[in-house]
């Protein structure tokens, strides 16, 4: 009985099923062009993203993955549909809130990492933070210890250009983390990597999921690395569904519509 009244639902209130949600989206759809031109990339994208989770986006190339994540983090608008971001509807702030919501709520790690590269590790770690108007030396100093966060303190004063392509990404994502988001939104953060590097990447986001408290979303085309995340979504025809892994054989949460 006292188990009974624990878990409500058959759901104990650890499990994430009782999560609060942080992102979602309901009924978006996405077309570029007008006319026989057109192209619809998202037809009724709907996704729940409780707080915690690790989820992974599953498609192939042009299925619409960045496109996807692009309108959850408010960087492109859809054609219709909503994205909520802690119950908001994120088309109905303002401006200068918006602003506030792509700077530190959601932390952004771009498909191609888009660092500058005559700017060294530490400088272009600082740059969301100058950009938000933090001074220039804490603005550093703050990037100095999220580069010792990715393993990369020696390469602090490195010009980003001489790094490898996996610093590289570590410097990413040290960048997209620096302004203590509550959303990881990642954008095949193993793609241009071997193997190798590829694991270790996978592994340090994983870490810093754990240890700041993250909810992230990874697109990915990589089926080995999706299995370690809770659960896998597949982006098909422009609806996301959900995808069976060993996790969720065993009850972890599913709620998107097909
Ligand atoms: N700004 C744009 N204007 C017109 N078409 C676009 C635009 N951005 C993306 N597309 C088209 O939308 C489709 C989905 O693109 P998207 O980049 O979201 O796919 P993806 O799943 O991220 O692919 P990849 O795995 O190669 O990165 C593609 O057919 C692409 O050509
Ligand atoms: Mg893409």
């Amino acid at each position: 009985m006292i188990q009974q009244a624990q878990f409500a639902n058959g759901v104990a209130p650890e499990d994430p099923r009782n999560a609060v949600v942080v992102l979602e989206s309901r009924g978006l759809k996405k077309t570029y062009g007008r006319g026989e031109k057109s192209i619809c990339v998202l037809a009724d994208a709907n996704l729940t993203l409780r707080q915690g989770e690790m989820v992974a986006i599953v498609a192939p190339s042009g299925a619409g993955k960045s496109t996807l994540l692009h309108l959850l983090a408010a960087l492109d608008t859809p054609t219709s549909g909503t994205v909520y971001f802690a119950k908001k509807a994120i088309e109905s702030i303002n401006d200068a809130a918006l602003a506030e919501f792509r700077n530190r709520a959601i932390g952004f790690l771009w498909q191609r990492h888009q660092l500058l590269p005559d700017f060294t590790a530490a400088e272009n770690v600082a740059m969301p933070l100058l950009v938000r108007g933090e001074g220039f030396a804490s603005a550093l100093g703050m990037a100095r210890k999220w580069l010792a966060e990715v393993g990369l303190e020696n390469r602090a004063d490195h010009r980003a250009g001489e790094l490898s392509g996996g610093e590289q990404q570590r410097v990413a994502i040290a960048r997209a983390l620096v302004t203590g988001p509550s959303v990881l939104l990642a954008d095949e953060p193993t793609g241009d990597l071997d193997e190798q590097n590829a694991w270790a990447v996978f592994e340090l986001l994983e870490r810093l999921h754990r240890t700041h408290k993250l909810t992230s979303l990874i697109a990915t085309h990589n089926m080995a690395l999706a299995a370690r995340c809770d659960r896998i979504l597949a982006l098909e025809h422009g609806v996301l569904r959900a995808r069976e892994t060993a996790a969720s054989a065993s009850g972890t949460p599913g709620g998107e519509a097909s």
